[in-house]
């Protein structure tokens, strides 16, 4: 069967109609949802009920996944997919301590590492009746629309990212010894995209120190005026979950957040993509 994609916003999002995970992916059905994916940024195939090794398999196909690095929150059966749920996360270790939902502020993942994760895999096992979306803005679409000046202030700046940052939005849980003093790299603010060539703001307000060379103070005037600038709902594609979605998004020139307006449980299978570089 032909496939469809078929697109869901403005800003990203593309449903692809007529595949099917379970069976084999040949070249061309590759091809055409990775065609969609660097299109669209988001690309969404809904109803897949695979199990995590098909799971695991089917991402091979799109890149190479690499294993979970925070151990707490590796599936039991496999390091290499994670499981996002708020009973995973809880404020301490108690296990009766209030459960806290993870990626509520907007991010990008694994930039405080020196080749941040290209793509991000989510398959929804269980969502909740109401709430709990997903927020993309396109990275692409704000370096476009930021003026001439402030394009030529930031073109030539880094931006220093660390899992453990001076500058965090969302609550901040208590870290192992081993994440204290965690990973950082320094990135372009500008980057090109490896496979499209277009540039987008690289950004990831909950994991960064600031501007390499800069003074906090300076660093936070930027980087609250950059965000200023991003955070507008014009640039936003806001995904609605649908039982056993599949999500494939790409970290080079999306942000995202999920929403923690729920009450029932949400739970998804992660998986992370190898990506390379910035420049
Ligand atoms: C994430 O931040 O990687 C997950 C987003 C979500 O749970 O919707």
């Amino acid at each position: 069967m032909a496939l469809e994609v078929r697109p869901l916003g403005e800003m990203a999002g593309a449903e692809i109609i007529g595949l099917d995970f379970s069976a084999s992916l040949d070249d061309e059905t590759v091809a055409t949802v990775n065609r969609a994916f660097l299109d669209h940024h988001v690309v969404c195939i809904r109803d897949q009920q695979i199990d995590l090794d098909r799971y695991l398999a089917v991402a091979a196909c799109f890149g190479a996944p690499h294993a979970q690095k925070i151990p707490k929150f590796a599936h039991p059966d496999t390091n290499m997919v994670s499981i996002l749920s708020r009973e995973m996360n809880r404020e301490t270790d108690d296990p009766n301590s209030k459960p806290l939902a993870r990626g509520t502020f907007w991010h990008t993942d694994h930039s405080y590492h020196r080749e941040p994760s290209k793509a991000t895999m989510l398959h929804a096992i269980q969502i909740p009746s109401n709430g709990g979306d997903t927020r993309f803005l396109n990275m692409h679409a704000v370096y476009e629309a930021m003026p001439d000046d402030m394009k030529k202030r930031v073109d030539p700046l880094r931006g220093v990212h660390r899992l453990t940052a001076r500058r965090q939005f969302t609550g901040v849980r208590r870290r192992t010894d081993d994440e204290v003093d965690g990973p950082h790299a320094v990135h372009p603010l500008i980057r090109t995209h490896d496979e499209t060539g277009r540039k987008s703001l690289y950004m990831n307000p909950n994991r960064m120190d600031g501007i390499d060379g800069w003074s906090d103070a300076d660093s936070d005037a930027l980087l609250e005026e950059l965000q200023e600038h991003a955070f507008q709902t014009r640039f936003e594609y806001r995904h609605r979950w649908q039982p056993h979605d599949v999500l494939i998004w790409d970290n080079r020139c999306l942000m995202h957040a999920a929403m923690d307006d729920y009450t029932e449980t949400r739970r998804m299978h992660r998986i992370l993509l190898t990506g390379r570089e910035p420049y």
